[in-house]
Order: C-alpha cells, then structure tokens, then sequence
C-alpha cells in the first residue's frame, strides 16, 4: 500500500515537472541576460544505425525501438538541464521544483550515456584475441576469461532492470563487474566503464520474452571487443 501510494505521488510530481518544462520551453530566455549562467551546450543523438541487420540474433524492429527509446534520454536530459538553467536564472533554486529536477537529471543522464556505451559495445564479429590486453586482465583477476564472463553473466540474470558493467575501478585498478540498478544507482565512482550489457526487459522481452538468458547469449555473441579493449586501453592501471 505504502509502495502504491510512493509510485503513485512519484508519478505525479514527475507528470507536474513534464508539464512545467513544456512551460518552461515557451518562457522568455532569461539567461542570456545574465552573465552569471552560460548557456548550455545541448547533447545530441548519436546515430546507431549501421548495427541494424548487422547483430547477429537481435531483431531489427527491437533494436529501432531500442534507438527510439535512447533518443528519450537525450531529449530528456536537455529539457532537464534548460529548465535546471531557467530556474537558476530566474532565483528559483530553492524551490522543490528544482530538487527533484536536480534528482532526476543523473537518472536520465545515465540513461543516455550508458545506451551510448552500449550501442557501442555492440557490431563485433570476432572474439575477444586472447592476447589482447583486456583478455590478460580478465586472466589476471577473474582466473580466466571464461570465469569473467561467468561472472558478468550471473550478474546479468539477477532479478531486475538495470544494466551490467564492467570496470576498472579506481582504488586498485581491478576488472569488476558490477550491477547497475534502473540507470543511477550502483555505479563505482571514478571507475572506467570497459563493457556494458542493457537488461532493461526492452532490451529483449519483445523477441525473448522472459528468455533473459537467450538474450545474453545473443549479446555475447556480438559484441564488439575493439570497442571494449579501445576503453581500457585508455585507462592508465
Ligand atoms: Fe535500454
């Protein structure tokens, strides 16, 4: 009863906040007026394109809904940070308005970056070279490599909608794999994102149902290992 009546207020508060950025699009741009607040940079929707009727496994009609839905993020994130601007130059941030805005914002913004690792991550043809960097650092703290990828995977079927990824964390420059709750909560700060997994149930329910585990299989089958090793390659450790 008590999660009822959470979702229920978190719905309308998120329903009031969509109608006030509609507003807020219409409103005079104050900022310029205001050297104080620069305008910001607005994020734009990277085009995935050349992985449709090229993953192996993975329906094209998914995978265009999969776009689709990435493109929410980016729009979001961008009417979020103009209204976040607007209310900053307008000497309202100390209203409730502006802190769920500024709760919100890291919700959308990693649901935009996080697709973008991911789409990345995805196109490969060839497995991982055993004697490619990554493949050594997988050796080196998992065992092996099929002993990571058993790892990645067991996190991967958790109950849940969330994300995998695959770190180098910060404090000793280990390889983990960590779970990713909804978009923003489990993520190790200062830690270098290597290779991401989507197990949102859009990300396959369409064409697996509750076969979460056909659609890993499907992941692994086409992920791009260049991507993956470029990332880590960049990370001094
Ligand atoms: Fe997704």
């Amino acid at each position: 009863m008590i999660k009822i009546a959470i979702l229920t207020t978190t719905l309308m508060l998120s329903s009031t906040l969509f109608q006030s950025l509609s507003a807020a699009e219409s409103m005079p741009k104050e900022t310029s007026s205001n050297p104080s607040f620069v305008t910001q940079p607005k994020y734009e929707v990277k085009n995935f394109d050349h992985l449709i009727g090229n993953i192996s496994g993975l329906d094209d009609a998914l995978l265009k809904m999969h776009f689709k839905l990435y493109e929410g993020y980016v729009n979001n994130t961008n009417i979020i940070l103009q209204k976040l601007q607007l209310l900053n130059s307008t000497g309202q941030n100390k209203t409730p308005e502006f802190a769920a805005l500024k709760r919100l914002v890291g919700w959308e913004f990693d649901g935009m970056l996080l697709h973008e690792y991911y789409f990345e991550n995805l196109g490969g043809k060839s497995p991982l070279d055993s004697k490619d960097p990554l493949a050594l650092k997988m050796n080196q703290d998992f065992g092996s490599f099929e002993q990571w990828k058993a790892d990645f995977i067991a996190t991967g079927l958790m109950r849940g909608i969330g994300w995998v990824v695959a770190y180098i964390e910060p404090k000793n420059g280990r390889l983990v794999n960590e779970w990713i709750n909804e978009h923003d909560l489990g993520h190790l700060a200062g830690g270098t994102p290597i290779l991401i997994m989507d197990v949102f149930e859009h990300a396959y329910i369409t064409q697996f149902a509750l076969d979460r585990a056909k659609y890993i299989d499907v992941f692994f089958a086409n992920i791009n290992w260049d991507a993956a090793s470029r990332r880590f390659n960049k990370k001094p450790h």
